[in-house]
């Protein structure tokens, strides 16, 4: 994942000082919701974005009328509307209130949970590999990271987790479905893993492509079925299946006494004005989100598909990104795809022949098949 925008930038080999005036985002494909200048889904420089996770077709049309809608609140503070977003969305998640804490995207959750639970002397456990944002802030707040293999199935090592845990170990991070391989760890083990952390520590449970999930017995969200445990802080965003990633809004679901202690770190007024004037609008248009659900599907069935034809081994995805093996070097061919213009995800050492490549429109993944075909190895691959 790219961290921030001067790295994405830097990865485009485009310099932030002058660069960044020179770029221009051309129209895209048109999105469902939004008009041909709003809905610009190509990134600086024409690139295909097949590398953030993101939902390529945008908010709804009801979300995207509600945004045009709401232009003009750009030069207000939303400070006046942060209760009603926060009951909004407690309403949403069947809590109280005072459970909810909004941040900007979830990773600013996951920042002020480093900064509440993590530090010197307090370490970090979390899956190798997973989503990187709090390691990174576990890192800048001096906090040990202990990163634990995924096992054989690609879930999180709960056993192995447990193993590091103790009395010095202020969060462990549990991504569900986890980033960047689309796969699940079972409620079930997470059941019985829980109880027998240490009383100080935090469970960080990052929910992130939790409405991508089709309905299993081994996943069961922790908002919506939750248990009686003040050290799970459970963590969502509007930026995947709603498609308003760009808006900035994600939120924390934990004991009130929890959230309190994290909203002490929390960046004063981060709340976007017009996302806090829609979110309400996006919540209620439920239609919508099982819309979007069902196209990622979709999309990614045509996607595995055509992946399978080629030999390739996908790990089974419950996301709108997919982690497959190609039995090449990895960072050759994000390299390779980089030169054809299409953004895939990073390079991730501990997984060295696998690449993630986000679900994009129909157009966007066949440019990324046609892409593939260029490989100099890729019919060796489909003929195996
Ligand atoms: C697992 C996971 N958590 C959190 C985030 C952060 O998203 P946001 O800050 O946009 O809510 C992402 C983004 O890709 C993610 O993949």
């Amino acid at each position: 994942m790219i961290r921030s925008r001067r790295d994405f930038l830097r990865s485009l080999g485009v310099g932030t000082a002058t660069g960044a005036a020179a770029l221009h985002w051309p129209a895209g494909n048109i999105s469902a919701g939004l008009s041909p200048e709003m809905a610009r889904a190509g990134g600086p420089g024409g690139f295909i974005l097949l590398n953030n996770s993101e939902n390529p077709y945008g908010p709804s049309h009801r979300v995207a009328d509600a945004i045009r809608a709401s232009t003009g609140l750009a030069n207000r503070y939303a400070s006046m509307k942060e209760n009603e977003v926060r009951e909004r969305i407690a309403n949403h998640c069947r809590v109280k209130p005072e459970q909810v804490l909004l941040g900007c995207g979830s990773t600013e959750i996951l920042r002020v949970a480093a900064c509440a639970f993590l530090g010197h002397n307090k370490k970090l456990i979390q899956a190798l590999p997973t989503f990187e944002a709090l390691e990174d802030y576990a890192k800048s707040v001096g906090s040990e990271v202990i990163r634990v293999p995924i096992s054989r199935n690609f879930g999180h090592d709960l056993e192995g987790m447990l193993s590091h845990a103790d009395a010095s170990t202020g969060i462990v991070y549990v991504c569900n479905p986890n980033n960047p391989t689309g796969s699940l760890t079972s409620r079930k083990d997470l059941q019985t893993f829980i109880p027998k952390l240490p009383a100080t520590t935090q469970i960080v449970i990052d929910e992130a492509y939790h409405e991508y999930v089709i309905p299993t017995g081994i996943y069961s969200s922790f908002i919506d079925n939750p248990i009686d445990d003040d050290r799970v802080i459970v963590t969502r965003t509007f930026s995947k299946v709603y498609g308003l990633a760009g808006l900035r809004l994600g939120y924390a679901v934990a004991s009130p006494k929890v959230i309190e202690k994290m909203r002490a770190f929390l960046t004063q007024d981060s709340l976007n004005s017009v996302m806090a004037e829609i979110v309400g609008v996006a919540l209620d248009d439920v239609g919508a989100v099982e819309e979007a659900v069902k196209r990622n599907h979709d999309d990614m069935q045509e996607f595995l598909n055509r992946a399978v034809t080629r030999n390739l081994s996908p790990i089974d995805p419950h996301t709108n990104f997919v982690m497959m093996n190609i039995q090449h070097n990895a960072a050759e061919v994000i390299e390779h795809f980089r030169q054809h213009k299409i953004l895939i995800g990073p390079f991730f050492p501990s997984m060295s022949t696998y690449i993630r490549v986000s679900m994009g429109t129909p157009k966007d993944m066949t440019a990324f098949w046609q892409a593939w075909n260029m490989l100099p190895w890729s019919n060796k691959v489909m003929h195996h």
